[in-house]
């Protein structure tokens, strides 16, 4: 392979990728605020190459690893440059020659002969991806010794797949609607599924605020309250997806959440939707009040369950973080449960692929009782676990374009 020469063109997107993916590998940032550094024109391509880098990263370092004699540093520049260049000839078909002449510019002055050389020994093999990917090796044995490793293998297919969009109506019938006339599909009621990578602000409806952007699973929570409208604390509210939903249930809700910044996107997104909510910026572990009808606790949590939107949440949910997060929850939960009335509902909710986040949560809280979730409250294809709560893992409703994964219990607070 002759040496490329220089070119300008695409190479401010390249950078821009690169710091992307070093701020997310070595900085823990989320991948989406990364990118807002970026400049506005190089954004997208950056953003999608970066992407693609993660949602491929144990397989891209496995090729790089059988083109090198002597292992790479992870954090080393060199690794990271040849892993976006690997992934833009696999995931977005770049000519070889586009990406060796975007990839050598950004080790000038650095290893620029050893990216070349493996770089060109790969491409002369032929590097293709397949229709599955690998997860981290860290996750790949935690979720193989949690839930087995037929849903190891859904998950690595998931990966590499574009997850569908999911919306959520306030009115079921405009629902039944728009899927009709948009081609959509419902899977439940209030809901529509659309294939494509059509811009949200581009949906017929956006700006008259009838419906939301919601991953089926993560609409579980709210549709398992009690249906009788009743005072409902929405704890750890923030964007609101949940409480958007449970006010057009008809229920009187408190949107509660610490982040005064959060909480400002979910009073824009009440304004869009015409939805009303009472909201207080507040630590959920201080705040007293009530006591409510109904708590819906969402947890903060390692959300591994949106590993298929944001791929680099695997990467920054080490065991000491889930440990942390999995206290938090205990913690919570238990203060959430002085806020039920007694004979009360309180839904506990998290977006993540972890038991120690989920059900170990749940087995260990002792002033509630679990009120067994029945499949007929569920979405055809989504079964309740035989202990009575919702366990949402990778390969349900596959053939569907799948869920994010989620934990969901209903508990009641006994009367006293
Ligand atoms: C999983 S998100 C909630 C998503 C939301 N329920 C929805 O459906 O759009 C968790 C939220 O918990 C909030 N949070 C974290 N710790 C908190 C605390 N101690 N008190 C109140 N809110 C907290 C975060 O700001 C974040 O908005």
């Amino acid at each position: 392979m002759s040496e490329a020469k220089p070119s300008t063109e695409g190479l401010a997107a390249r950078q821009a990728a690169l710091n992307m993916l070093d701020a997310v590998l070595r900085r823990g940032q989320m991948l989406d605020s990364a990118a807002q550094k970026a400049a506005a024109p190089d954004r997208p391509l950056a953003l999608a190459i970066a992407g693609e880098t993660l949602r491929r990263l144990p397989e891209l370092d496995q090729l790089i690893d059988s083109a090198t004699w002597q292992r790479l540093p992870d954090d080393s520049k060199a690794r990271m440059v040849l892993r976006l260049a690997l992934a833009q000839r696999i995931a977005l078909n770049v000519p070889d020659h586009a990406l060796v002449a975007t990839a050598l510019p950004l080790v000038d002055g650095g290893p620029r002969r050893l990216v070349h050389g493996v770089l060109g020994t790969l491409l002369r093999r032929g590097v293709a991806g397949g229709a599955a990917t690998l997860l981290p090796e860290a996750v790949e044995a935690r979720w193989s010794a949690a839930w087995g490793d037929e849903a190891v293998a859904s998950g690595r297919l998931a990966m590499v797949r574009r997850p569908p969009l999911d919306l959520s109506f306030a009115d079921a019938l405009a629902a039944e609607a728009f899927a009709a006339a948009n081609g959509g599909v419902s899977l439940a009621s209030g809901h529509v599924r659309l294939q494509g990578g059509a811009a949200v602000t581009d949906l017929p409806g956006f700006n008259e605020g009838g419906w939301w952007v919601q991953d089926l699973a993560a609409s579980l929570p709210a549709r398992l309250m009690p249906q009788a409208p009743s005072r409902v604390l929405d704890l750890c509210a923030a964007p609101g997806g949940k409480t958007m939903q449970l006010a057009a249930a008809g229920h009187t809700v408190t949107a509660l959440d610490r982040s005064a910044s959060r909480l400002a996107r979910l009073s824009e997104n009440m304004a869009r939707t015409g939805l009303r909510t009472e909201t207080i910026a507040a630590d959920a572990l201080e705040w007293r009040g009530g006591p409510f009808d109904a708590v819906l606790l969402d947890a903060p949590c390692s959300a591994t369950g949106t590993f298929r939107r944001h791929p680099e949440v695997l990467y920054r949910a080490r065991p000491p973080v889930i440990a942390e997060l999995s206290e938090l929850q205990s913690r919570l939960l238990k203060h959430a449960a002085t806020l039920v009335s007694p004979g009360g509902t309180l839904i506990y909710a998290v977006c993540s692929l972890e038991p120690e986040e989920g059900e170990r949560i749940v087995e260990a809280v002792q002033d509630l009782t679990l009120d067994p979730i029945g499949a007929e409250e569920l979405p055809p294809g989504i079964v309740p676990h035989e202990r009575g709560w919702v366990r949402v893992l990778p390969g349900m409703l596959e053939a569907e374009g799948g869920l994010d994964g989620f934990f969901i219990a209903r508990l009641v607070r006994p009367l006293a």
